[in-house]
């Protein structure tokens, strides 16, 4: 090991403040390696690399790297990726993309994108729902959670109709619907609210056209279950005298219930379309068959 020289032998340079004496030390020679090796790499990166800005443009470097060039080259490597997945999707049907398991992965992946910008705001970025807006991730639905019928809301939308029937019935008869209804999720039946449910009264309520006989809905017209506790809008004793007395969507009433899934067909790309409904379904409430 070379001798370490005192620091307090070096040449004086005749400063002194209160017996502080300023002496003139070389830098150590570890530190001023570093700064020749910076010096060095910073040459060899101004000749290879883009690096002084010109009037007109920059100095390109040797190695002619852009991080442009850096950028359309991963992209290009992504989509050539992707290339082959999108091909196996635009031929085959939704059905059949969720039958292949690698495709469907994708599918999924793929749509999240689509899915937070255009679906998230009213149906939560999991598909979770919100006041006014069903919920997606679970196995109830109001318009049939087979991939077709997925398929069909997305593409051509969904507006659920139901009449007002504050004009056609008294007000017994909407109480007794509403202790029906109620009861049906409570286990408590109610025999009168049945009859005006049936229509067998002398509102001659026609309930059961869009929720059926047994109340369990028909999925052909949105007409919901109204036995199994989930509720599109309110399940309270008020909010279910609200749905019955102003409906849903009817355009002169202003307590009316709002239900309306926009039209994607046509915005969205028939591939877009199909990877959504692949991602609604994979929420996990989709239905076979
Ligand atoms: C402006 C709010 C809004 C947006 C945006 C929206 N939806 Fe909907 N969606 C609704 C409403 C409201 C309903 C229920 C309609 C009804 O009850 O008649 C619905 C219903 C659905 C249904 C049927 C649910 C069932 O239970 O049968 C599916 C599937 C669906 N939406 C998927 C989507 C997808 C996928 C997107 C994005 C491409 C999307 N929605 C965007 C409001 C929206
Ligand atoms: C023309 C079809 C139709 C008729 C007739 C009909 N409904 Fe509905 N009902 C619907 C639709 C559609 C919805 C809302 C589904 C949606 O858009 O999400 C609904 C929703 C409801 C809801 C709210 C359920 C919830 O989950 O919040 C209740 C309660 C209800 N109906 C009761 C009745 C009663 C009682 C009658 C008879 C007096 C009746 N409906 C007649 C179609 C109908």
């Amino acid at each position: 090991m070379a001798e370490k020289k005192d620091p307090y032998e070096a040449k004086d340079t005749g400063h002194e403040w209160d017996g502080i004496r300023e002496l003139k030390n070389d830098p150590p020679g570890w530190w001023m390696t570093g700064g020749y090796i910076s010096i060095i790499f910073l040459i060899v990166y101004f000749v290879l690399y883009p690096s002084i800005p010109l009037v007109h443009g920059y100095t390109k470097g040797l190695l002619g790297w852009t991080q442009v060039d850096e950028y359309k080259s991963s992209l290009a490597e992504i989509m050539s990726v992707r290339a082959p997945f999108e091909e196996k999707i635009a031929k085959k049907s939704a059905k059949e993309i969720l039958a292949d398991p690698q495709l469907s992965q994708f599918a999924l992946a793929s749509a999240k994108a689509v899915f937070g910008d255009k679906c998230a705001p009213c149906h939560g970025s999991g598909g979770q729902g919100g006041p006014g807006f069903p919920t997606l991730a679970d196995d109830e639905w109001v318009y049939g959670g087979t991939i077709e019928g997925i398929t069909e809301s997305i593409t051509g939308g969904r507006q659920g109709m139901m009449p007002a029937y504050k004009a056609t019935l008294s007000e017994q008869e909407v109480n007794d619907l509403v202790a029906f209804i109620s009861g049906l999720n409570t286990g408590k039946a109610h025999d009168p609210g049945k009859a005006v449910f049936l229509g067998q009264t002398a509102g001659q309520a026609d309930c059961v056209t869009c929720h059926g006989e047994d109340a369990k809905g028909n999925p052909d017209v949105g007409g919901v279950n109204l036995t199994d506790k989930i509720w599109r809008f309110e399940g309270t004793q008020e909010g279910i005298k609200r749905t019955i007395l102003h409906g849903v969507n009817q355009e002169d009433d202003k307590e009316t219930r709002k239900a309306l899934m926009p039209t994607f067909g046509g915005k969205l790309s028939e591939g877009q379309i199909k990877q959504l409904a692949v991602k609604v379904f994979m929420f996990g409430g989709g239905k076979k068959g």
